[in-house]
């Protein structure tokens, strides 16, 4: 099998580079190991940012976003028992965050994809990455208990952090940078009504809570567990107690519900330094991985893709590869913006375990600072709407 780009990964970062490829008229195939049931069922990630929204609505794959996405023009941070609205609004001039989840994102842009005729081989598990030095590289993978390769002009590893690609690089012409936190976030879906019309970001000495929704009946939200921690050993009444309890004060309290899924996130950051290596090019998960605090993993995976199709574009444009050679370097600002920006937000909400009574003064001093300090929450907003794609 023969395409110009090979695409490993049917993520968002995989389906938008196949999207925007397309709309420059350029061919790609895109390999993912799991089924399309199974990759648009997955509960992960649902903040888009203001570009991510902008992106999607530009190039056509926008629609249901507009129509079932719920436009939030801040968020409250909570401590003490107290909450602060953050102004995404004034402090943006007018920009905003969208709750739409990550999965909803990709059944858009699947149907897209097939819907313009494009081959999306599900079921196709990679194996690996050959001859990428060369101007013919290879993707190898197994379908149906065959073996087959893909040759290709260009490899794009959104193959997730996990995924065969990042080791297509060889371990002398790469560097990772990584830190694991001592840290879990233990995520539920609840039946329930919201209980707040903005995400609630809520430090507490028994750690942190995150109020999030995904519909008008479907709560989601999150509380710090030990990353070791079993879901099995968290009923629906100890959640809800748990919750309660960080979350108090001024007679607030979360609207209880049935609690239909759980799960456990680890959380670390990662960044793969280059993500280039010949004509592979890693993109989104594959070259770096951010806590979910500051909600940047979909938002920073689709600035990748951003840099790289355009890059892939003036290519066959006019064989041009400046843009292609400035991949790496023009991404990872941006990846290391949202490290510090995810590493900021995590420290500063965060019961850490060998964390001692100054630590948590500093860090409510810190808070006291941000909601008391307009150029603090400027910089706090400014972020987390995400900064201009460029
Ligand atoms: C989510 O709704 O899943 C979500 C929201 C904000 C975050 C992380 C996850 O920072």
């Amino acid at each position: 099998m023969r395409t110009q780009v090979g695409i490993v990964g049917a993520g968002p970062a995989g389906l938008m580079l196949s999207h925007l490829l397309h709309l420059s008229g350029i061919e790609s195939v895109v390999i993912e190991s799991r089924t399309r049931e199974s990759i648009e069922a997955t509960i992960r990630a649902g903040v888009l940012e203001q570009s991510t929204v902008d992106l999607m609505t530009e190039t056509g794959v926008g629609d249901r976003l507009r129509r079932e996405g719920f436009v939030h023009h801040g968020i409250a941070i909570r401590f003490s028992g107290r909450s602060h609205r953050i102004d995404f609004q004034a402090l943006t001039g007018g920009r905003a965050i969208t709750v739409y989840a990550q999965h909803e994102v990709i059944k858009d842009l699947i149907r897209a994809r097939l819907g313009a005729g494009a081959t999306i081989l599900f079921g196709a598990r990679a194996t690996g990455v050959d001859d990428v030095q060369s101007a013919r590289p290879k993707v190898h993978f197994i379908r149906n208990g065959r073996d087959e390769d893909l040759s290709c002009d260009f490899v794009v590893g959104a193959d997730g952090s996990y995924g065969v690609c990042r080791a297509g690089i060889p371990e002398s012409a790469h560097q990772d940078y990584a830190r694991i936190y001592p840290l879990g976030w233990f995520g539920i879906l609840a039946k329930a009504p919201p209980s707040s019309n903005e995400l609630i970001y809520n430090s507490h000495e028994r750690g942190f809570v995150l109020v999030s929704t995904r519909s008008p009946q479907v709560q989601r939200m999150y509380f710090q567990c030990d990353p070791s921690e079993s879901v099995e050993s968290w009923s629906q009444d100890r959640i809800w107690a748990e919750l309660q309890t960080r979350i108090a004060g001024g007679g607030f309290r979360l609207k209880e519900g049935e609690i239909f899924q759980k799960d456990i996130i680890p959380m670390r950051s990662f960044v793969c330094e280059p993500m280039q290596y010949g004509r592979l090019f890693l993109a989104g998960d594959a070259a770096h991985i951010v806590p979910p605090t500051g909600a940047k993993g979909l938002n920073l995976s689709i600035a990748d893709i951003h840099v790289l199709a355009r890059a892939i574009s003036a290519y066959y444009a006019s064989k041009a590869t400046d843009l292609l050679d400035a991949y790496s370097t023009t991404a990872l600002r941006r990846v290391w913006r949202a490290q510090h920006f995810s590493y900021w937000m995590t420290s500063m909400l965060h019961r850490f375990p060998d964390a001692n009574a100054f630590d948590r003064k500093r860090q409510l001093a810190e808070l006291e600072l941000l909601i008391s300090s307009r150029s603090a929450q400027t910089l706090l907003a400014q972020n987390y709407v995400g900064l201009p794609l460029g």
